[in-house]
């Protein structure tokens, strides 16, 4: 088996795309292995699937640092200690300066919960509903300096009931997430994926599991 991408995963809560991610890294054909777990918060619940998994965790609390500079030097100091070659964003509440998004250009992804560019930001699904649009989904992109913007790796569309509330409509597009992070992460992994002309190409063809993702469309 060949060497598997040794990846982190940035946390602030929950967890549950990074459970997702963990659970296609045990899969035995796997290209990443999730080799590393930050959270800025000491009670984020996913710091515990972490350690169930076996996987190692820091917790880099930003209010410990005076300045951006010094918090991110530190996650980048644990992410060299660690050899990661791969950084996810999962639920990680801190905006990145554009020096650490370069720093990791190409090689640092996250995921939103909406067809960026539509919805970037917070409290995505209220806007979707209140915008009245028939589908929304969520997408894996690479990361740039401005918020919720980048190379697009892979979306999937979800459709908005009629009698959809923000919690139901979230529910429905989390699943989604869950099957669309381990498939960017392993595109990516793989060598599969990469950035020409700051878009994501797979080699001229589409991927099948980016089109198994949207079976409708
Ligand atoms: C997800 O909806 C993700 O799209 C957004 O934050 C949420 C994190 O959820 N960026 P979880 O912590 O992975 O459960």
């Amino acid at each position: 088996m060949a060497d598997r991408q040794r990846s982190a995963v940035l946390i602030s809560g929950r967890g549950s795309n990074l459970q997702a991610l963990i659970a296609a890294s045990a899969r035995p054909d796997a290209s990443a292995t999730i080799a590393l777990v930050i959270s800025n918060r000491a009670d984020a619940a996913g710091l515990d699937h972490a350690r169930q998994a076996g996987i190692a965790t820091q917790v880099i609390s930003h209010r410990t640092f005076a300045t951006q500079t010094a918090f991110e030097d530190v996650i980048n100091a644990a992410l060299q200690e660690h050899r990661i070659g791969l950084v996810c964003l999962a639920g990680f509440m801190r905006v990145l300066s554009p020096w650490f998004v370069e720093r990791w250009r190409d090689r640092l992804l996250n995921i939103h919960p909406s067809l960026l560019p539509a919805f970037r930001g917070l409290d995505t699904h209220r806007r979707v509903l209140a915008a009245g649009v028939r589908f929304t989904g969520c997408t894996v992109h690479l990361v740039r300096a401005e918020v919720d913007d980048g190379p697009i790796i892979a979306q999937a569309v979800v459709p908005v009931r009629h009698d959809d509330t923000e919690d139901s409509l979230a529910a429905r597009v989390l699943a989604a997430e869950h099957r669309c992070y381990p498939i960017a992460l392993e595109l990516l992994a793989s060598g599969r994926a990469w950035v020409i002309d700051d878009q994501v190409s797979t080699a001229g063809t589409e991927a099948p599991e980016l089109m198994a993702l949207n079976p409708v469309i």
